[in-house]
């Protein structure tokens, strides 16, 4: 027996200005999405926008249900609406802006485990990793550069 290990990275960026514009443009995105999202349960706004190989942006936010289970997750609208428009465009990169509440307005919002799953499937597919920038309305942002970083030991057939 051995114990093993391994290694996940993240970026924080301090500010939203660190960041090149084509990214800067992706979180706002994101979290002007967020302000659309469909949450009467949770009260819970989060949205996503993703970037694709041929530069266009897609966003989106979560859409919930009286029927708890049929809602789903913002980065999981966005990911599907965009494999299903644009099946052949790569994923550049995610980002994901969370809506809670005043209180943690500033604490970046990481996927639930769900979605990283779904962002492991096209990651696998497009044979390039993902980038994930995670955060809140405003202040600082994470990102990890491919899906490892956030679900090291993905399932995989
Ligand atoms: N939610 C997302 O949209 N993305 C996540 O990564 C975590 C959770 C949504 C699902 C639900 O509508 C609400 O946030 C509260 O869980």
């Amino acid at each position: 027996m051995s114990i093993q290990s391994k290694e996940i990275h993240y970026t924080l960026f301090h500010s939203i200005e660190e960041l090149a514009e084509s990214e800067q443009e992706l979180i706002k995105v994101a979290r002007l999405s967020s302000e659309k999202a469909y949450a009467p349960y949770s009260k819970f706004k989060v949205g996503a926008s993703v970037l694709l190989s041929n530069h266009q942006i897609i966003s989106a936010n979560n859409q919930e249900n009286a029927s708890y289970p049929e809602g789903l997750c913002a980065e999981r609208v966005a990911l599907f609406y965009a494999s299903a428009q644009y099946p052949n465009e790569k994923i550049s990169a995610l980002a994901i802006a969370g809506n809670a509440n005043s209180e943690n307005q500033y604490k970046p919002i990481t996927p639930c485990g769900a979605c990283r799953q779904v962002l492991a499937e096209y990651e696998s597919k497009q044979q390039e990793k993902i980038k994930i920038f995670m955060t809140g309305m405003n202040g600082k942002i994470m990102m990890v550069d491919g899906i490892d970083n956030l679900l090291p030991f993905r399932f995989e057939l």
